[in-house]
């Protein structure tokens, strides 16, 4: 018997510990019982923080969780898929709960099928002795240890070990969540589990495995803290193959992290961090994957199915990178409005990467500037102000608002009356040059020119007068 109430204790809010005495009250009179298994036993004895509670239920755990729901007035949602529920408490954490499973693998890299079964079956089918404990929330037996595969003393010792030779080749997305862990924790993969890696990576499992999980678990390494570390044991591993043939760990892709982290930790110190957080791993993607051609960048986000929307930011960052880093980096006087001009409309990922890659200090310090100040430059005026000064609402409206904010962002209007007049002295010049056929010498803009092909500026005429000054 191992009592590990005190960890619970020490590591939970007092609301937590209850929370999980009360879902093992409640399977017992369900007539089920109820273990906490998996990375949160891990975490527990790690005494990391974790307030995701994996719980698997001897019994009907669809039911179970419907009415832990209710009990608790948390948010119940079914996955249909895995035939799992998570509930998710106000306030406290997400327990995510299954029924106790024994699993048949049919094929190698299949998903399994999958039958209630007792809770060591359970553990059986797990990857890793340290994820292969559970403990009991029943009262009688509540934080009674069951680790039948010693995965608390491997724990002690730093070892990621597999339960059984066939792990891998069960299911392959092991092999990166190997490394995860091992990294993540600084632990050490033991020889005969690396060996199990090394087989199943050379009979090729990876590729028989779907895509969509491969990119899951890639996205899991790439949100790890330090995902070079991690990158580099599965370049080791001969794993980064899967992603693509050709892909190498290259000095210059270490090197080109190493400026994805600094880029990372200025943009954490900034104000606009707390306001747009960044998908990281989507950049460190863009890094690892930097040195492929475009086309074969297109390829990998179809063939692992990235969302349209990440697809979209990586083959942007491929497709203007060398062309923002020229123009941002000339030398001399470039305005505010003409950065402002080059960087609009790209996602901030973008951007950090553009300031990842490029050589150039005066660039990176252009883009700084966009994102801290110019992003945030909004006109006093209104659309209802420019009717009232007689002016037809039309398409040119949006050109008058851009020229204004073009002028705002390089100072030469500053408060809502000079924006005003500024606007309507637009108009006037825009209304004599009707043809379109030149345009003011000093305005270096490129109207109506979007460049990028992408979505347009969002709405400026909203409040706000930062963003002066050179660039
Ligand atoms: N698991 C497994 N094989 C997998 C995925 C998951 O055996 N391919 C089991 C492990 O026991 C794991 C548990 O399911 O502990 C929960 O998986 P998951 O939530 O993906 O990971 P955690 O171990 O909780 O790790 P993390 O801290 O990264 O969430």
């Amino acid at each position: 018997m191992d009592l590990i109430t005190t960890k619970i204790r020490r590591a939970f809010p007092e609301k937590m510990a209850d929370l999980l005495r009360f879902s093992g009250r409640l399977a017992v009179e369900m007539g089920y019982t109820a273990f906490a298994v998996g990375g949160f036993i891990r975490d527990l004895l790690l005494g990391v923080q974790n307030l995701d509670v994996d719980m698997v239920i001897e019994g009907n755990a669809i039911e179970y969780a419907k009415r832990l729901s209710k009990e608790l007035c948390g948010v119940y949602v079914y996955h249909k898929r895995f035939g799992t529920a998570t509930v998710f408490i106000p306030s406290l954490g997400r327990i995510d709960i299954a029924m106790t499973r024994t699993e048949i693998y049919e094929r190698p890299a299949a998903l399994p099928t999958v039958r209630l079964g007792p809770i060591e079956n359970d553990l059986y089918r797990r990857d890793f002795t340290i994820n292969a404990m559970a403990f009991s929330l029943d009262r009688r037996h509540f934080g009674e240890l069951l680790d039948p595969f010693n995965g608390r003393k491997d724990l002690k010792e730093g070892i990621i070990r597999a339960l059984h030779d066939l792990s891998f080749v069960d299911d392959p997305t092991r092999i990166f969540r190997a490394v995860r862990f091992e990294q993540r924790f600084d632990f050490r993969i033991e020889p005969h589990t690396e060996n199990l890696i090394k087989k199943a990576v050379g009979l090729k499992m990876v590729d028989r495995t779907q895509k969509q999980r491969i990119r899951e678990e890639l996205i899991s390494i790439l949100s790890e803290d330090r995902p070079l570390k991690a990158v580099r044991r599965l370049s080791e591993l001969n794993e980064l193959r899967f992603i693509d043939p050709d892909l190498k760990l290259k000095n210059s892709t270490v090197s080109l992290f190493n400026s994805a982290d600094e880029a990372l930790a200025w943009y954490d110190n900034t104000h606009i961090s707390r306001r747009h957080a960044l998908e990281c791993w989507l950049i460190y993607l863009a890094v690892l994957i930097d040195d492929l051609s475009p086309a074969k960048i297109k390829k990998i986000c179809g063939d692992f199915v990235f969302k349209k929307a990440d697809a979209a930011k990586l083959v942007s960052y491929k497709k203007n990178e060398k062309r923002i880093s020229a123009v941002l980096s000339k030398k001399g006087k470039l305005k505010p409005s003409q950065v402002y001009e080059h960087l609009e409309g790209f996602p901030y990922e973008v951007m950090i990467m553009f300031m990842a890659k490029t050589r150039s200090q005066t660039a990176r310090r252009r883009i700084m500037s966009y994102i801290t100040k110019y992003a945030h430059v909004k006109l006093d005026l209104r659309g209802d102000d420019l009717k009232k000064a007689g002016m037809e609402p039309g398409p040119h409206f949006k050109e008058i608002i851009r020229r204004t904010l073009h002028a705002k962002l390089d100072g030469r209007v500053k408060t809502k009356n000079e924006e005003l007049g500024f606007a309507v002295k637009t108009r006037r010049y825009h209304n004599g040059n009707k043809a379109g056929t030149h345009r003011k010498r000093d305005e270096g803009y490129n109207f109506g020119d979007n460049q990028r092909g992408d979505k347009g500026s969002p709405d400026r005429l909203r409040h706000g007068n930062e963003g002066r000054g050179d660039a």
